[in-house]
């Protein structure tokens, strides 16, 4: 089922100069983008898309890191979007990640893990609703759509 889930490119991987690789990795795997901008998250807005992590130890570095510089938005569409991208990244902790994930070729870090994806349907509709207002989301398809997935 064709889906939407928010990715964020964290501060890392525009710092890092790894922002083409991240999003090709996505663009291999055949997800589409339907919406992208480079924007600087602030205080407000780390608040309430991290709101589930407050009072967490984790928490004022978190806030911190994610309003340190520019943050790539993006809105990614395609088969199990939120899953797909979820396995892509690999898990929480780079040193978890497995190889072949972006958190386990590219990250050593729990704190600079370079990308963040929406963990859930429900995540995703609340955090795209953050980032994008609907006019900035687009509808399309590529010609390529009718070889990634069976309609
Ligand atoms: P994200 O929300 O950024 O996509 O990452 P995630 O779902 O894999 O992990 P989550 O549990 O939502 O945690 C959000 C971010 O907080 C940092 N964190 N640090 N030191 C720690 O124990 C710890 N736990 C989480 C990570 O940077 C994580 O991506
Ligand atoms: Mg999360």
């Amino acid at each position: 089922m064709t889906q939407r889930t928010l990715v964020l490119l964290k501060p890392d991987s525009i710092q890092r100069g790894l922002a083409g690789e991240i999003i090709g990795r996505l663009e291999h795997r055949g997800l589409r983008i339907a919406a992208a901008k480079l924007i600087r998250v602030d205080e407000d807005l780390a608040h309430r898309h991290y709101g589930e992590h407050v009072g967490k130890p984790f928490f004022d570095g978190l806030v911190r890191f994610i309003t340190a510089a520019p943050v790539m938005a993006m809105v990614i569409e395609g088969e199990a979007a939120v899953a797909s991208v979820r396995a892509a990244m690999g898990a929480t902790n780079p040193l978890d990640a497995a190889p072949g994930s972006i958190r386990g070729d590219l990250a050593l870090s729990i704190g600079m893990n370079l990308i963040h994806g929406s963990d859930s349907e429900e995540s995703a509709e609340r955090e795209i609703d953050l980032f994008f207002s609907p006019g900035e989301i687009l509808d399309y398809t590529r010609d390529v759509d009718r070889w990634i997935t069976e309609s």
